[in-house]
């Protein structure tokens, strides 16, 4: 099996909205650990910008993209959902955004950037990247990883011949990686997902879901996996973006987590909610349809302190999580 040859086995997961800051990714690639620069809800030009603060940092870093899902949405279901969360939205004071029947991510230009101006790594979720893509990257001279959630996902990833798979699990903190956004992902845990497909493909495997301290890390690293990406465990971290209400939310000793699509319509796992109980039954699976419109509540949620109406993404082991700067985090981790 080849190796991803890094200088730390603990990687610095992308977390896009908000907590991987600049100064998170600057911590994590001094620290000697892999960082990505997450690309989803940037615009290729915000991109352009987050790269090059990236490259006067020190240490290996990546740039993450978002899959668009070539299928419509069904926009009959998005505006029933819509209609339905719009009194209790409205009655905070807050707005229902508007329908947005597409939005690619602005994939085709960051493909464009990143073959015209490579980093050394690139990475995949919510889907694969068409050969043409692979190729141009790959060309450009960017090492490529693509995020897998089960073994068929992962035996398809293989045909791309990556570098690396980065293999989710259920215990995964934010949106599940998973393809077909209308399949509900599977929860088997992360020691068994890797053994399966690191024996299924002969990959390097980079883990994620749930890893919280040392002896989780040395489990799936004991499993087959190379490297452990991390997530949750730096949501609290000093460098980190996390806004104040999710950082209350992830202290408050009565939280739990659960899997959710009410706030953005693809399944993630978060801080269960009484706006998740309330609308979970009802929401179509249309990423990023929801994302868009619950969008406007939700900034209005986080400038008013209002948990409920609040993605607050977080994977099983938040409890781990500490207010430290994010070297101690990744030192804390090393098996
Ligand atoms: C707040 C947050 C944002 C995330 N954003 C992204 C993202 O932009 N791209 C991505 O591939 N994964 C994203 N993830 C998932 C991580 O890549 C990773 O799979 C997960 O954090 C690992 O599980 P853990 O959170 O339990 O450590 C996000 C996770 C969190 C918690």
């Amino acid at each position: 099996m080849r190796s991803l040859n890094l200088d730390s086995p603990i990687v610095a997961a992308p977390m896009a909205g908000g907590p991987t800051t600049p100064q998170l990714l600057h911590a994590v690639t001094a620290a000697g650990s892999l960082g990505f620069v997450p690309a989803g809800y940037r615009t290729a030009a915000q991109l352009s910008d987050d790269i090059a603060d990236a490259r006067s940092g020190s240490g290996q870093f990546g740039v993450n993209l978002f899959v668009p899902d070539p299928n419509p949405v069904d926009i009959a279901a998005v505006r029933r959902y819509r209609d339905l969360i719009a009194a209790e939205v409205e009655a905070l004071g807050a707005e229902v955004g508007p329908i947005v029947p597409e939005d690619d991510d602005d994939w085709d230009a960051k493909v464009d950037l990143l073959a015209r101006d490579p980093v050394p790594w690139v990475s995949f979720t919510f889907g694969l990247p068409d050969t043409t893509v692979v190729s141009r990257l790959r060309a450009a001279g960017s090492r490529l990883l693509m995020t897998v959630t089960n073994v068929d996902e992962a035996r398809a990833a293989a045909n791309l011949d990556p570098d690396g798979l980065v293999v989710q699990s259920a215990d995964a903190g934010g949106h599940r990686g998973t393809f077909d956004q209308h399949r509900n992902p599977g929860t088997e845990n992360l020691v068994s997902l890797v053994r399966a497909i690191v024996a299924a493909t002969r990959i390097p495997a980079i883990a994620a879901g749930g890893l919280a301290d040392q002896d989780s890390v040395r489990a799936v690293m004991d499993a087959g996996a190379e490297a452990v990406a991390i997530g949750t465990a730096l949501l609290l971290a000093d460098e980190a973006g996390t806004r104040s209400t999710h950082r209350a939310a992830l202290t408050d000793p009565t939280a739990t987590t659960t899997t959710m699509r009410a706030y953005t319509g693809r399944v993630a796992r978060g801080v269960r909610t009484a706006f998740s109980d309330r609308y979970e039954p009802h929401v179509p699976a249309a990423y990023p349809a929801v994302h868009h419109f619950t969008s406007p509540m939700r900034r209005w949620a986080a400038q008013n302190d209002d948990p409920a109406h609040l993605h607050l993404w977080a994977g099983t082991g938040f409890r781990g999580a500490q207010e430290v700067p994010a070297s101690r985090v990744l030192a804390a981790l090393q098996p």
